[in-house]
């Protein structure tokens, strides 16, 4: 009986060991994310509290502090940050 709880607990294991390596690649960006624009994850995410801040309003400095503050705040994921200040940027 003690025998059979063993191999059980010891094959659970090795799945969940497994399955970690598999599904839990913290350093993989998720596809979802990947394949995203810097405006699509504006358009996604900035509007969530207020109105998504038009890209001409702040001058690249501003968006530096602006995005890192927003960062925190929307949760947002290191990626999706550095696509939103990208396209924050990229306009004139
Ligand atoms: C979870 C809610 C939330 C989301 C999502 C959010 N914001 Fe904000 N944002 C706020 C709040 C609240 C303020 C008011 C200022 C504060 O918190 O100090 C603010 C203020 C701002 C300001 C004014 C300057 C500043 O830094 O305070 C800018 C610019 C801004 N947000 C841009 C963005 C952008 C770009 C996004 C998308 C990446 C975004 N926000 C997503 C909550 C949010």
């Amino acid at each position: 009986m003690k025998m059979k709880i063993k191999i059980i607990t010891t094959v659970a294991g090795f799945i969940i060991a497994f399955s970690s390596v598999v599904f839990m690649n913290g350093c993989a960006v998720p596809a979802s994310i990947a394949n995203k624009t810097g405006a699509q994850l504006w358009a996604e995410n900035c509007n969530r509290c207020h109105n998504a801040p038009d890209p001409h309003n702040f001058s690249d400095d501003q968006w530096d502090a602006a995005i890192e503050h927003m960062h925190q705040k929307a949760i947002l994921t290191d990626t999706e940050a550095k696509k939103i200040l990208a396209f924050m940027k990229s306009a004139d």
